[in-house]
């Protein structure tokens, strides 16, 4: 390699007097990791190289040129002939190097009015938003297989919590479809977060602008940075735009609220499968055994991704740390944003990919939900709606009800299994009706508010998240 940027020592300017060292040479090398942005790096080149032609400051020829050498820099990266130079520090310097090397002086030409930090953090950018959009398809993906058992469990009826004590019988369905406006919340997230992120610091060179008259709005709209009326998305202050990694934050921001939701969801899977609830089997291929209990079959993927999400929250105080103590412009620091932002995508990607999977094959044991939910007085409030309905006032009800079920529990039944005779003992009101209001059904039923539980109500919404999802 002859390019001058070969040699770092050598290649700044003649201000340096010694080489790095190998120790520091991997210390500040970012290649290892940031070659993954290497489409985007070439696709940012191009938009730039265009924009300067059409600008009367690159020639035909050498326009030219930088498409053939870029077209030929991506052949030899996908198919794995391109060399990554630790030497050369970074994705943008081993491009640009290859390159020169490739078409000479017009290689060298690119870099005209642009530094690696507008560079980089349009990659950064470009990068970030293309994943987005695959992480959206993907949580559509798991709402529709969420959806999809909610649709098959509308009349299964298990045993609502609070403090993780019985509470209130609810759909199953029900249950499931809370875990949907959960992620449809996070989408609504990822689509503003993609806003903030698709705007383009290319043209603010390294931190003040730069003395070329470069069309920014025009390499904005070739790199598709246009809001929803095609209006160029281009960053307003160049001290801000080389420096703001404020989007990446707000991503692993939501990123880690989805898998706080996806981490709630596990706990609730494992409660379910063990022995103790068995309402609920998923899949063998999402579980293994144990190497000393024969027995055993652990929820090693929702475990794991309870475990993950904790990774993905450390990656949020990682980014959001790493701004904190930063003057302006660019600084060095910024160089570390790429692995946590990239380790959130693939462990967020990952594990969308393989909940959808492993929900829409999830076994429901409807009978022992429906046991659960007869134990524990789940209906108890329905009794002191019933009495209040007969005018009772209800902190009146709440009393007669907490004495009746004080005497069902020291007998060890439910309260329908006490006598009417003696149900009236409690409140002279109560009559032979009460049989049907203290029932599962009749409780699930009673509870048609918009949100409620009723499957009528749950059954609506099924068709309203089904419309939205397509
Ligand atoms: N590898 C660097 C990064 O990731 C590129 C920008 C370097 N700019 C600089 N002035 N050293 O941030």
């Amino acid at each position: 390699m002859t390019s001058q940027l070969h040699n770092k020592s050598a290649g700044w300017s003649a201000l340096f007097a010694e080489p790095m060292s190998d120790l520091v040479k991997r210390y500040t090398a970012s290649v290892n990791f940031d070659q993954r942005l290497w489409r985007v790096d070439i696709q940012g080149s191009l938009a730039h190289a265009e924009m300067l032609h059409a600008q009367g400051l690159l020639s035909a020829a050498d326009w030219a040129s930088i498409q053939r050498g870029m077209a030929q820099i991506t052949q030899d990266i996908e198919s794995g002939q391109f060399t990554w130079q630790l030497d050369l520090e970074d994705v943008h310097l081993n491009i640009e190097a290859r390159l020169t090397a490739l078409v000479g002086d017009a290689g060298k030409r690119l870099h005209t009015g642009r530094s690696r930090n507008d560079q980089v953090a349009t990659d950064v950018r470009l990068w970030l938003r293309n994943e987005i959009d695959t992480l959206r398809g993907l949580l559509a993906d798991l709402q529709r297989a969420l959806v999809q058992v909610a649709e098959q469990n509308v009349d299964v009826i298990l045993p609502g919590f609070t403090h993780l004590q019985v509470a209130q019988p609810v759909s199953f369905a029900h249950h499931l479809l809370a875990y949907v406006e959960m992620f449809a919340r996070d989408d609504e997230r990822l689509a503003d977060v993609r806003r903030r992120t698709n705007r383009l610091p290319l043209g603010s060179a390294a931190l003040a602008g730069t003395t070329y008259a470069l069309d920014r709005e025009r390499v904005a709209r070739t790199l598709g940075m246009v809001d929803e009326h095609g209006q160029a998305q281009v960053c307003q202050n160049s001290l801000d735009a080389v420096s703001d990694r404020d989007f990446a934050i707000e991503f692993a921001a939501a990123a880690s609220l989805v898998m706080v939701h996806i981490s709630r969801l596990s706990e609730e899977l494992i409660v379910w499968m063990s022995q103790n609830f068995g309402f609920i089997k998923i899949a063998d291929r999402f579980t293994t055994g144990s190497s000393i209990m024969p027995q055993k079959k652990n929820p090693d993927v929702p475990e794991l991704a309870r475990g993950k999400t904790g990774r993905v929250v450390g990656h949020l105080m990682g980014l959001i740390t790493l701004m904190k103590g930063q003057p302006l412009a660019y600084n060095k620091d910024n160089q570390e944003d790429k692995e946590p932002l990239f380790d959130t995508v693939d462990t967020l990607a990952d594990t969308l990919r393989i909940f959808a999977e492993m929900l829409a094959g999830i076994t429901v044991n409807a009978d022992a939900m429906r046991a659960a939910a007869q134990r524990g007085y789940a209906t108890a409030t329905d009794l002191a709606d019933y009495l209040v309905k007969k005018g009772l006032p209800f902190r009146d009800a709440h009393e007669t009800v907490a004495h009746a079920v004080k005497a069902a529990s020291v007998r060890g039944v439910d309260l329908t299994e006490l006598p009417l005779a003696e149900l009236q003992g409690f409140h002279a009101s109560i009559e032979a009706d009460v049989f049907e209001v203290l029932s599962l059904q009749g409780s699930l039923n009673a509870r048609q508010t918009l949100g409620g539980t009723a499957p009528v109500r749950v059954r609506e919404q099924i068709a309203r998240h089904k419309g939205r999802l397509g």
